[in-house]
């Protein structure tokens, strides 16, 4: 667990939402770029932090926070700021200890007109710079860059929290495969996507086949004129359908491989094989105003080439997580979709998932902060069966709501 909470305080007045600061805390340490790293923050009250000022910088007193860094004696180097920064040289992947005195900090949020959960998220960025290496008291300059960075901070922290909660988009092929199982015009795939969006669905997926199984070139027409939220147009990257998608113009295109004998798309593109085609591809669609999502393996390599040919998002494939038979298994395949959400995040990707996910699977995938949209839908459409369409978006929107709430 890179953050730890620990309460030191009874806090009769106070209730403390641990989740919530853990949250931020870790949206601090990847936006500093340092989310490999462990950070303790400890919640005392005034008795116990007036005896740590006392001991540790002699003064009297409380004081709202006080930074312990682990690696004080560790090389250091300098960001361009002039802070002493080089964590990746620190051998420890340890940041230290964050002490904030609730009762300060109560105090403060009522002079500052704060909610407690706001200045408590202020001190915790304050103290993780001093354990980065600012120090606002060294010069005038100093505190400058501390104070920007501070501000730096808290509004990506204002923007990921109204972004965090996970979105859901819909994968509505399968209403078109009932469909076409009998050649006629029902059900159709069009209004299902108003069900779906009118239940809260962020986005509509189709995947148009080059051997068109499912979806047909005239649900995409439909979809662009009616879908509300998000088109996202799922394709292989050739020819004929990048010609559709250019003149259809979806909100975005997911690329993926394509094989004609397979039953469902069964795993990542080759990035890494196929930069040079797949570059052009993107460039062709951003020229157009499509940004572009790769779907890949959980795989650095991928990752990275994806990042190299400029594609904005990656939906990384939870296949092989949903089936795995064994806990085990399921339990390293869910580690390494977790570690590799958060490389494509910090490399600047967006980072979607999808594929095999269902009402058991789900809630994990969507409790990673990294991940902000799912994409489903044989799950929904199997129960959409018994339950109605409606009540099936509604109970997946519900899993994947309190399982991004909760992280
Ligand atoms: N993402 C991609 C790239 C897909 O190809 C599919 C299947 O069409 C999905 C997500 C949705 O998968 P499922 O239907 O298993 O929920």
């Amino acid at each position: 667990m890179p953050v730890t909470l620990s309460f030191h305080a009874d806090c009769p007045n106070c209730r403390i939402n641990s989740r919530l600061l853990q949250r931020r805390a870790s949206t601090l340490l990847r936006e500093c770029r340092v989310s490999g790293h462990d950070l303790s923050i400890r919640l005392v009250n005034d008795t116990e932090m007036s005896w740590l000022n006392e001991h540790y910088r002699h003064k009297s007193g409380p004081t709202n926070v006080l930074s312990f860094p682990l690696s004080e004696n560790a090389d250091e180097g300098t960001d361009n700021h002039g802070a002493n920064i080089q964590l990746a040289q620190i051998p420890i992947k340890e940041l230290g200890d964050i002490v904030i005195s609730v009762d300060t900090a109560l105090r403060e949020a009522k002079e500052f007109h704060q909610s407690l959960h706001d200045r408590l998220t202020w001190l915790i960025t304050h103290g993780l710079l001093h354990l980065l290496g600012y120090d606002h008291e060294l010069s005038e300059a100093d505190a400058g860059y501390m104070l920007d960075k501070e501000h730096e901070l808290l509004n990506k922290l204002r923007h990921s929290r109204s972004t965090s909660m996970t979105q859901l988009a819909i994968n509505v092929d399968h209403i078109a495969t009932i469909r076409q199982a009998r050649g006629g015009v029902e059900p159709d795939p069009v209004a299902a996507a108003a069900i779906c969006e009118m239940a809260g669905a962020a986005g509509i997926v189709v995947h148009l086949r080059e051997d068109r199984r499912h979806i047909q070139d005239r649900d995409v027409r439909l979809l662009r004129e009616t879908v509300k939220t998000r088109l996202n147009l799922e394709m292989g990257a050739n020819k004929e359908i990048i010609d559709i998608a250019l003149g259809i113009r979806p909100d975005m295109v997911t690329l993926v491989p394509e094989k004609r004998q397979e039953l469902t798309t069964e795993g990542g593109l080759d990035v890494a094989a196929q930069k040079k085609m797949l570059a052009k591809t993107i460039n062709k669609m951003e020229k157009a105003g499509i940004p572009v999502s790769l779907f890949i393996d959980a795989d650095i390599r991928q990752i990275k080439a994806a990042h190299e040919i400029g594609a904005t998002f990656v939906e990384i494939h939870t296949g092989r997580y949903c089936d795995a038979i064994h806990d085990k298994v399921r339990e390293q395949e869910f580690q390494t979709i977790a570690a590799m959400a958060e490389e494509a995040y910090q490399i600047g990707l967006r980072v979607f998932a999808g594929h095999g996910l269902n009402y058991q699977t789900t809630a994990r995938i969507a409790a990673l902060d990294t991940i902000e949209e799912l994409s489903i839908g044989h799950a929904i459409v199997a129960r959409a069966a018994f339950t109605g369409l409606d009540r099936a978006v509604r109970d997946m929107l519900a899993i994947v709501q309190e399982a991004s709430r909760i992280g």
